[in-house]
């Protein structure tokens, strides 16, 4: 039984499976209608519980249809209508749903509640985004660069703005996959050291640099996303926006890498403050199929963590 918790928890070798994994099904599906199943169902007679105590477009949408193309069922739970929000422990939930349920994905605040769900469950258990890392956006952002460019190994990867959850799973990712990392902002929102230290212990680039303009010079990827996360204070809104300002992903930033570098942002987008709407819709953004990589990745995540 897998768990799907973290890129850097995850082995290389079975991360690069998944991206494949994801690709073929992705491919298989050419021409078929969005709702339609796939010609395999390797979710047959599974359910599973997507759980959510944060917001969420994207993620909830993506599972459910990825689950249901690959034949299986959905509960949808938020956070507060469990008992889960009303003081039942995490792990007597984890103990109760692994009764009922093939897989839960969880979307939290503490990294500490999906350790804990992982920990006491007996079926797999997915990372749908902590306050700290966000492991399947990542791997859908893989498989959208190596479907426009090739290979993501040995190319530069920048990330512009607050060194948050989505920047955390992308610098574990430079470690796995292979490719260098420049983080660019301010310093009281640098990433983890531990996640750059563990990118270098692989054998990759990991880098800071204040300029923004030097730090996109030659990039292949350049990366943003929101400057205000769903568990920052609103109350930081404000001093964020002041100390983030100048990394915005703009037109002129973007000038500074190379002529085919791809723009990705996670979304959902605040546009003209992270990014201007030139560079979401310009030539360069691949935001959308980011977005609908999501459905793919994700499918190729739960059949690794199933067998299936
Ligand atoms: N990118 C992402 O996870 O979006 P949602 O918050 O809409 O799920
Ligand atoms: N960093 C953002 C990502 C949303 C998908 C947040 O945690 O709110």
């Amino acid at each position: 039984m897998n768990s799907f918790l973290d890129i850097h928890t995850t082995e290389k070798s079975e991360l690069r499976g998944m991206i494949e994994s994801a690709r073929r099904m992705k491919e298989a599906r050419n021409g078929r209608p969005k709702g339609a199943p796939d010609d395999e169902l390797p979710l047959k007679n599974r359910m599973v519980a997507l759980i959510f105590e944060k917001p969420s477009t994207r993620t909830r949408v993506s599972f459910d249809l990825g689950v249901r193309q690959m034949g299986g069922q959905t509960m949808v739970l938020s956070g507060t209508e469990l008992q889960l929000g009303h003081g039942e422990t995490i792990a007597d939930t984890a103990r109760v749903l692994s009764r009922y349920v093939d897989l839960i994905m969880i979307r939290t605040f503490e990294e500490a509640t999906l350790q804990e769900m992982a920990e006491y469950a007996d079926v797999p258990v997915i990372n749908g985004l902590t306050n700290r890392t966000h492991p399947c956006q990542i791997m859908a952002d893989v498989l959208t660069y190596e479907e426009h460019r090739g290979p993501i190994a040995g190319k530069k990867v920048v990330w512009s703005g607050d060194g948050n959850n989505v920047c955390a799973s992308l610098i574990q990712a430079a470690g796995q996959f292979g490719f260098d990392f420049t983080f660019t902002g301010p310093a009281a929102l640098d990433p983890e050291r531990v996640w750059m230290d563990f990118a270098r212990e692989q054998g990759v680039a990991a880098e800071i640099q204040r300029d923004p303009a030097k730090a996109v010079a030659g990039a292949d990827l350049v990366v943003t996303d929101t400057w205000v996360s769903m568990h920052d204070p609103q109350s930081a809104k404000e001093r964020r926006h002041n100390q983030l300002r100048g990394y915005q992903v703009n037109k002129k930033l973007m000038a500074h890498a190379k002529p085919d570098a791809l723009f990705m942002h996670c979304l959902p987008a605040h546009r003209e403050d992270e990014v201007t709407s030139a560079v979401m819709d310009g030539p360069h953004s691949v935001v959308f199929d980011e977005a609908e990589n999501r459905l793919h990745a994700q499918k190729a995540v739960m059949r690794w963590c199933l067998n299936v």
